[in-house]
């Protein structure tokens, strides 16, 4: 098929040249004519494993061009995806601006049915927006529908994410969407497909994020029990995890939920919630509880350090999570001004979303980006873990102790086991176990 897609951010990238590489032929339009150049050189906007290499292979191929332009992406297409930005507002609902912009541009180039199809995460019923836009502007003779396709990748394994789904969602209330859909899809994917109304579809996506994040707030409160009672919750969350209905994944403790999605649609369900008059107290609370645990950290990092004035901390993790970049929603954003304000001397490292980080606030005296891991412990007085990067958790822990001046680690993402700490001879404070203290004498939370 022919595909038109609009926007090349995390989701409309992935989207695009995974729908190539299943052999349709993808046109991508972005206004922003830096990126374009970048990818149709095939340097990739975004650091995505496996991306990359897919983009080269289908840029040889033919099968996906990037363009600035948007009759390029509609003339001809059989499908246009939406896959812009839908930011949050100051007052937590959707920023839905670039999507009634790409509905306006779409009314005006029709040549022809079209099937636009929303990708990115939308409030319910934004389809119906779309379609009264584009009926307004373009008049009643021209065919279209309006289906909502919501995708469920994640950064990081987006790539595998969309070539595996678990389930894809079509939402169409019309059978030429539907087939349209289900044309596409049927072919390369063995998994469920569900096929519902529009704006069934589109809130499967808002009430799956809003799960996601209250079972990580749901967690992290456990976690805080957890630490009072003296039981590990790792251990906890891995025992509950064994009853299928609680399901083990998503049940990590640590500094909350970050990024660009979890976040904004949360309080985007919020608000369409509070539209409607429904009592939204409970995912309030899980706003609530996620917000404080960054605060919970540095606490911690306090009562490890006492004075945090003139203390050298290395900072680990710069991302809002593993094997991305992206730094939108992470704890960096918080832990690094705060500690940098309270006067600590700070040695930042990040696999790979430092430059993002830099862009905001420059190298000084009091904050130095290092090479490595262990270049940023150099000298340390602690090490702050704030992202789950696999090469954290591999860290030799001897040469480690043997860089840092004193060999005290608080760690926002439970990486290492309190008793291994322990033995490698550290003090190790953690979320949601015992913490591992000067005078702890191996008093800590059970395992
Ligand atoms: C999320 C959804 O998972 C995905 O389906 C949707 O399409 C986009 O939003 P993403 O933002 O890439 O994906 O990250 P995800 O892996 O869901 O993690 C979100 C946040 O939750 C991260 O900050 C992560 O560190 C945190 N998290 C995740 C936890 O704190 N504990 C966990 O157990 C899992």
């Amino acid at each position: 098929m022919r595909l038109g897609i609009f926007g090349t951010g995390y989701a409309g990238l992935v989207t695009s040249v995974c729908l190539a590489q299943l052999g349709h032929t993808v046109t991508a339009m972005d206004t922003d004519a830096g990126i374009v150049a970048r990818l149709s050189q095939g340097l990739v906007t975004i650091h995505e494993p496996g991306l990359a290499e897919l983009l080269g292979a289908n840029l040889d191929a033919g099968r996906i061009r990037f363009t600035t332009r948007a009759e390029e992406a509609i003339a001809g297409s059989d499908i246009i995806f939406v896959c812009v930005g839908t930011p949050p507002r100051s007052d937590g609902r959707a920023d839905l601006c670039q999507v009634e912009e790409v509905a306006r541009t779409i009314a005006q180039q029709l040549d022809g049915y079209k099937l636009i199809v929303e990708k990115s995460t939308v409030p319910a019923r934004t389809a119906r927006w779309i379609t009264w836009t584009i009926r307004r502007l373009a008049g009643p003779e021209h065919e279209f529908d309006v289906a909502s396709n919501p995708e469920f990748l994640r950064e990081g394994s987006a790539v595998h994410d969309f070539m595996r789904p678990d389930r894809i969602v079509i939402g169409a209330d019309s059978q030429r969407a539907r087939s349209l859909l289900l044309d596409l899809y049927k072919p390369s994917f063995e998994c469920p497909i569900v096929v519902t109304s529009v704006t069934t579809a589109e809130f499967i996506k808002q009430t799956a994020n809003a799960f996601l994040a209250a079972k990580i707030s749901f967690i992290n409160v456990m976690s805080d029990l957890c630490e009072a009672l003296g039981v590990d919750v790792r251990t906890v969350a891995q025992s509950i995890g064994m009853d299928p209905r609680i399901g083990a994944d998503f049940l990590n403790a640590g500094l909350g939920f970050g990024g660009a999605c979890l976040p904004k649609d949360l309080s985007a369900l919020i608000s369409v919630a509070e539209e409607n008059g429904v009592d939204i107290r409970m995912l309030q609370e899980v706003e609530r509880i996620n917000s404080a645990r960054v605060d919970r950290l540095l606490t911690k990092i306090e009562r490890a350090l006492w004075i945090v004035r003139h203390k050298v901390v290395a900072v680990l993790g710069v991302s809002f999570k593993g094997n991305t970049d992206d730094i939108r929603g992470a704890p960096s954003l918080t832990v690094v001004p705060r500690l940098h304000d309270a006067g600590a001397s700070l040695r930042i490292y990040d696999p790979a979303a430092m430059p993002k980080l830099q862009a905001m606030y420059p190298p000084d005296d009091r904050l130095v980006y290092a090479e490595s891991a262990m270049d940023a412990a150099r000298d340390a007085n602690a090490l702050v873990i704030l992202t789950d990067w696999e090469e954290f958790r591999r860290l030799d822990l001897d040469r480690l102790r043997s860089v840092m001046r004193s060999p005290i680690i608080i760690d926002g993402r439970n990486l290492f086991r309190p008793a291994q700490l322990e033995a490698a001879g550290f003090e190790y404070y953690s979320l949601g176990r015992g913490d591992v203290t000067p005078g702890s004498n191996g008093h800590r939370g059970s395992t």
